[in-house]
């Protein structure tokens, strides 16, 4: 459904739950899903109902996701760098006690 513009160069290399997806330098986290062609990026903790990035511009929250193991993050807020790992948050964020 997504794809880059015709002039757009993908430089940057990520992966959104396992699929390698090269999206160009400064895109967000949340374009990079969209690219890769995900299900969902994150899961509602009452339902499991799926969710993907909407608003692209840190309003909606359907974005949360966990980004290089970071939970909770908004995709759309962070911009894409060589390696990143973005993963489908599943439910609520798990809180660790021991990381506080
Ligand atoms: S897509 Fe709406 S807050 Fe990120």
């Amino acid at each position: 459904m997504f794809r880059l513009r015709p002039e757009a160069r993908a430089a940057v290399r990520v992966t959104v739950d396992g699929r390698d997806v090269s999206v160009p330098e400064g895109a967000s986290a949340a374009a990079a899903v969209l690219l890769a062609g995900a299900d969902a990026i994150r899961q509602t903790p009452v339902t499991g109902a799926p969710r993907l990035p909407y608003c692209m511009m840190g309003v909606c929250f359907d974005c949360l996701a966990e980004i290089d193991g970071v939970p909770n993050r908004q995709a759309c807020m962070v911009p894409v760098r060589e390696g990143m790992v973005i993963a489908c948050q599943r439910g609520a964020r798990v809180i660790d006690p021991e990381a506080a």
